[in-house]
């Protein structure tokens, strides 16, 4: 039985256990993102793909107007009603409510329902498993509500949700990645028009895997400097007379650069080589050339490390011990302060890579870091 199933066949026993009733089993992915990182709040560009490690949500009306959620990982439940003022103060459960209170307040009628659900995004990765939860619930709602809400919609109640009843100003990457995930794709998504194009990730084609190795530092963007960093590249737009930093040249950012603090300059310049960056990574892989792709990855790390400040220690390691085997690119992924490294690795190198991260790693900070091969899937979806 693989774990989809497993997963599936958990969320369902519980809720009959609990409800005495036959549920209806959601589920959405976390994802990854090749390149384009901290740019979709700047309107820029993202790289992302889902994965097959999600949220499962078994889920039924109740025909009341309450909401009872049980969190199996958790071994917790709790109980709210769907007003403004019914906030839970399970932080958990605040994603459920604020997804439900998002369709409210866009003028959609959600009704009370009992749902359990469980997960095997890793948490504070960098895997976006918060997205993957409100993706779920969102999706569910909509499907067992007859809403017709488009998947972009979606994505947009799952992001207004972080934003206003979680706390994280963040971009609609995640979101949009659990919704529009497409089974051996990745998706080039301009964040500014939300265009969106599929490119097959042919890795093993041309002799290459894709790794992900998490450091175990537990990331954590609630109350994390992330949205700081949104302040700052607001900050140097507003100053430029631009919505967002996409489209600024280095020459427009260096004529500012006494007008504005040091460390808002900083952050404006990675941004303005990350849109660089990934432009330079679309044309590398329509022509297969790898080893471009990789290259940047390891500049998109200097610069998250070293202009962005999102990474620490452990993840600056894993990029060196990369660079010490030879692998083609590696950097942190996702919103950083923790969580793992994104790898490009030539298949003949990918065994001496995994040894030694995990020897070296295991050394200095005393467990091994974790080896998560990725496999890209489709977003949410129903589970028959
Ligand atoms: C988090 C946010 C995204 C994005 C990334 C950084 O995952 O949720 O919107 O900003 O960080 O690229």
């Amino acid at each position: 039985m693989n774990t989809q199933t497993t997963l599936s066949l958990l969320v369902s026993q519980k809720f009959i256990e609990i409800f005495g009733q036959t549920p209806a089993i959601y589920s959405s992915p976390g994802r990854i993102n090749l390149i384009g990182e901290h740019t979709d709040y700047n309107g820029g560009f993202v790289f992302p793909g889902a994965v097959d490690k999600a949220i499962f949500c078994a889920i039924r009306l109740n025909g009341t107007s309450r909401v009872n959620a049980y969190s199996l990982d958790m071994n917790e439940n709790c109980s709210f009603g769907l007003n403004e003022e019914d906030k839970p103060t399970h932080s958990w459960a605040c994603y459920i409510f604020g997804v439900c209170r998002e369709m409210i307040k866009r003028g959609y009628r959600v009704e009370g329902f009992d749902a359990v659900f469980c997960g095997n995004v890793p948490l504070g990765a960098g895997m976006s498993s918060s997205a993957a939860f409100e993706c779920t619930f969102a999706f569910a709602l909509n499907d067992l509500l007859g809403h017709n809400i488009d998947r972009l919609e979606l994505a947009l109640i799952g992001q207004a949700t972080e934003h206003n009843y979680c706390g994280v100003m963040c971009g609609i990457m995640d979101q949009f990645a659990s919704m529009f995930g497409k089974e051996g794709y990745l998706i080039r998504l301009d964040c500014r028009t939300m265009e969106y194009a599929y490119f097959p990730l042919d890795t093993e084609k041309y002799g290459y895997r894709l790794v992900l190795l998490n450091s175990c530092v537990k990331h954590e963007l609630v109350g994390s400097p992330y949205n700081e960093r949104r302040s700052s590249c607001e900050r140097v737009a507003k100053h430029l007379g631009r919505n967002f930093l996409r489209g600024i040249t280095l020459d427009e950012l260096d004529a500012i650069k006494n007008e504005i603090s040091s460390e808002d300059y900083q952050r404006a310049r990675y941004v303005v080589g990350e849109e660089q960056r990934v432009l330079t990574v679309c044309e590398a892989l329509s022509e297969g050339d790898l080893e471009k792709v990789g290259e940047m990855m390891y500049a998109t790390h200097e610069g998250l490390s070293k202009e962005y400040e999102v990474s620490c220690e452990e993840l600056d390691m894993l990029v060196d011990i990369a660079k010490e085997c030879g692998v083609s690119g590696s950097r942190i992924m996702g919103g950083g302060f923790g969580g793992c490294t994104i790898n490009l690795v030539k298949e003949e190198l990918y065994d001496n890579f995994i040894a030694t991260a995990i020897e070296k790693f295991a050394n200095r900070y005393g467990h091994a870091p974790e080896i998560i091969p990725i496999v890209i899937s489709d977003g949410a979806h129903r589970v028959e």
